[in-house]
């Protein structure tokens, strides 16, 4: 059986996939992995086994980089293209962001049209509610999916074969053996079952059998738990399920407890003058180093957030410049205190400055096995725990399963086999998950068990970077970057008695606190590699509205494009901007602004009661008339002067008509008197017109 996973920004599907590989073996499936963007690696347009495509969603409904290229190309096919394609697929997305799971949906969408041929329903696990929900439920499925599969393909085969000699025939797919593709992930059967579809589909169903591991508890392996033997095994009587215990009906029990996921890392340290004490994460090509320069508390004292605004000097990095809409990453260390906690819990905190070698496990069964990139070589011990793994990450139930075979001691082996079974999901929700505990909290809990450093590289994941988004403008703080956070706050809890703030900002907390107290060099951040968002811009035209919403710290990236867009203005304003300029600045004494409508019918409506009404005018000579004091008083007693300019068709004789009335109303003249006066004005070149078109 093939597999074949897929794309991922950060991960998930990454690690998802690599889960779905390790849990095929189980089932007697061997699986091969790639990801989309290794085109190498796979070959779809010529692919006869079922495929899995395991795929996230990034930006606003955009595939993850890893997946661009594929998802363009595929789009580029035509009918049919991947008729004989029979697929699988797990969408990973978040019901947070506007376009759900989107990547997996234009991916799907494509298939289908392609005439790929779906063998099991798409699964769309939602990131804002825990993905397990549906990941759970949907994995255990995928197996009788695909044993469903095989035995689709081996009987069409069969009906091929028995079709003879002619059209048929030559449509029947390579008889080679017919093993079954997750995308991306290529798992074929172990057993060597013959040439036939049907044969391999049997040993699919006999592995998947032996799969479901029927336990007991630990304490009692033989024989099933009655509450009088819980209680007996148990020190201490619980009223309610905690992270240590379980009640009925979970404690009595049976469990499907997934496989143990293969080791695959062998792990030595190793006492050196010559590890590198790097500081900061080890990319350092694409990051900077930038002090910040100012730190603002926006909430009060006594209020339930507190949300900071920082102000980073990147004048040093003159490369490093963005955009309003645009993010950044900050690379933040573990905490030191929970660094050490986690070496003392190993038993490893004198070797802290060893170096870390890591090579792969000669035996193991894991497929594709790889040293994690993301552990440079020649490192210590120290630098890997502080940089390098994401120790607060919550331990996945593929990790707790294989805590299971460190821990000592019936009762705790038999929760941390409750808590990563599948019985157990409530639970492992509930106590582990909801709570966000971390591989720290969940090693206070269980003390009798301990695992080895490699088990920490292979289950913890790679530290990341935080992105924020920018809350400034280039062009009102040139070589300045505001960003604008709440400190994240994770309450107590019984697995967490003090309860702890948010990684990167709790660091970015302590280093400026108490406010206003900057850090020295040595802790600036570790910032950054802007993260475009070519979409989300003020719009480039100033004259265009556009509203905002932006609750909380959402509304950062809004000031940003506010100081945009005043600076903007600032340096281009439009014309009545710069009028105002003249008023205020005292060089223009009034303004009178008028708009004129589109609409003739409305105009033709409004015209009249725009020479008396309080309704704003709409043309320039419904202002002149409406001012006709004014008016004639600068040109008559102040020997002012009149100037017309302008391309409307109509504009100037109908200014000159309303200047004839204003003289008459306000003289109280005859039409010729006025003429006369309005005639003089010209002859004293105090009535000057420019008019064109
Ligand atoms: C493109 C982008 C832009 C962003 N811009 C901003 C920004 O401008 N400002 C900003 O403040 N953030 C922003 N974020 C979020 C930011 O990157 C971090 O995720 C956030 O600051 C928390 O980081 P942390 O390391 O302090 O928390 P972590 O230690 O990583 O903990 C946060 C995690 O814990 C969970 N969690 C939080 N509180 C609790 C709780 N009480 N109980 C249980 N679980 C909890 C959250 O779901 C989250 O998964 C942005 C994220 C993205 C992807
Ligand atoms: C910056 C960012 C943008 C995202 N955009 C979307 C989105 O538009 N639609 C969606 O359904 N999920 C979105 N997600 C959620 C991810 O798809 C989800 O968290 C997924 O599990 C990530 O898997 P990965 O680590 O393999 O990339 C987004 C996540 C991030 C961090």
């Amino acid at each position: 059986m093939h597999g074949k996973l897929g794309t991922s920004e950060k991960g998930q599907a990454e690690s998802i996939a690599e889960g779905i590989a390790d849990e095929a073996e189980e089932h007697g499936l061997v699986a091969e992995l790639s990801c989309l963007n290794q085109n190498e690696k796979y070959n779809l347009e010529k692919e006869k086994d079922p495929v899995v495509f395991i795929v996230s969603t990034t930006g606003d409904g955009e595939p993850p980089d890893n997946a661009l290229q594929f998802v363009k190309s595929i789009k580029k096919k035509t009918s049919d293209h991947y008729k004989h394609l029979c697929y699988a697929l797990l969408a990973l997305g978040d019901t947070n962001y506007a376009n759900f799971c989107n990547c997996g949906k234009t991916i799907e969408r494509s298939l289908q049209e392609l005439g790929a041929k779906q063998f099991y329903a798409t699964g769309y696990a939602d990131d804002g509610v825990g993905l397990e929900v549906v990941l759970d439920p949907w994995i255990e499925g995928l197996w009788k999916a695909i044993n469903g599969a095989l035995s689709k393909m081996a009987s069409d085969r069969t009906d091929y074969s028995n079709a003879g000699a002619g059209d048929s025939i030559k449509e029947t797919p390579d008889s080679s053996i017919p093993d079954v593709q997750l995308n991306l992930l290529r798992i074929t059967d172990q057993k060597d079952c013959g040439s036939t579809g049907a044969s391999v589909s049997k040993c699919a169903t006999a592995a998947s059998a032996s799969a479901v591991s029927d336990l007991r508890p630990a304490a009692f392996p033989s024989q099933p738990l009655g509450t009088a033997s819980v209680s007996a095994a148990v020190p201490h009587v619980t009223l309610a399920a905690s992270l240590t215990h379980s009640l009925p009906p979970l404690s009595e029990s049976s469990l499907n407890v997934p496989a143990l996921p293969p080791p695959y890392l062998d792990v030595t340290l190793k006492e050196a003058d010559t590890v590198q004490q790097i500081v900061g994460p080890s990319n350092k090509e694409t990051l900077h180093e930038v002090p910040i320069s100012r730190a603002l508390q926006l909430t009060r004292g006594d209020s339930v957030k507190t949300s900071l605004l920082l102000e980073l000097d990147l004048a040093a990095h003159p490369n490093l410049t963005y955009q309003p809409g645009d993010s950044f990453d900050v690379f933040c260390p573990n905490k030191d205190s929970e660094v050490e906690e986690m070496l003392h819990r190993l038993g490893l905190y004198e070797q802290r400055n060893h170096s870390v070698h890591i090579s792969l496990l000669k035996d193991t069964k894991k497929k594709g096995a790889q040293v994690p990139a993301h552990v440079p070589p020649n490192i210590s011990l120290l630098y890997l725990l502080t940089w390098c793994l994401e120790i607060r990450s919550v331990p996945k139930k593929a990790f707790v399963r294989a805590l299971v075979e460190h821990t000592e001691g019936g009762v705790q082996r038999r929760r941390l086999q409750e808590l990563c079974s599948k019985q157990g999901t409530a639970d492992y929700n509930l106590h582990v998950r909801d709570q966000s505990l971390c591989l720290m909290e969940v090693l206070s809990a269980f003390t009798s068990c301990s695992p080895p450093l490699s088990l920490l590289i292979e289950h913890l994941p790679k530290l990341q970077p935080r992105p924020y988004s920018a809350a400034s403008s280039w062009l009102r703080y040139p070589g300045r970057l505001h960003f604008v956070f709440n400190v994240v706050e994770f309450p107590a809890c019984i697995a967490r008695p003090a309860g702890r703030r948010g990684l990167c900002t709790g660091w970015l907390f302590d280093l400026v606190h108490p406010v206003a107290v900057f850090p020295e060099k040595a802790a600036w951040p570790q910032v950054m590699r802007t993260l475009p968002n070519s979409l989300f811009r003020p719009p480039s035209d100033q004259s265009v509205p556009f509203i905002m919403i932006g609750p909380g710290t959402g509304v950062a990236p809004f000031i940003g494009f506010l100081q945009q867009r005043e600076m903007e203005r600032k340096e281009n304003p439009d014309a009545i901007e710069e009028l105002e300029g003249f008023v205020s600045s005292g060089a223009l004494s009034h303004l009178k602004v008028c708009f004129s409508r589109d609409d003739p019918e409305e105009e033709e409506e409004e015209a009249e009661e725009a020479f008396t009404s309080a309704a704003s005018p709409r043309y320039v000579q419904h202002n002149l008339l409406r001012n006709r004091k004014h008016v004639t008083d600068i040109l008559l007693k102040q020997k002012g002067f009149l100037y017309v300019c302008g391309d409307a068709k109509n504009m100037a004789k109908d200014v000159n008509d309303a200047l004839l009335e204003a003289i008459r109303a306000e003289l109280q003249v005859d039409q010729l008197d006025a003429m006369k006066t309005v005639a003089l004005l010209r002859e004293e070149k105090r009535y000057l017109q420019d008019i064109w078109g």
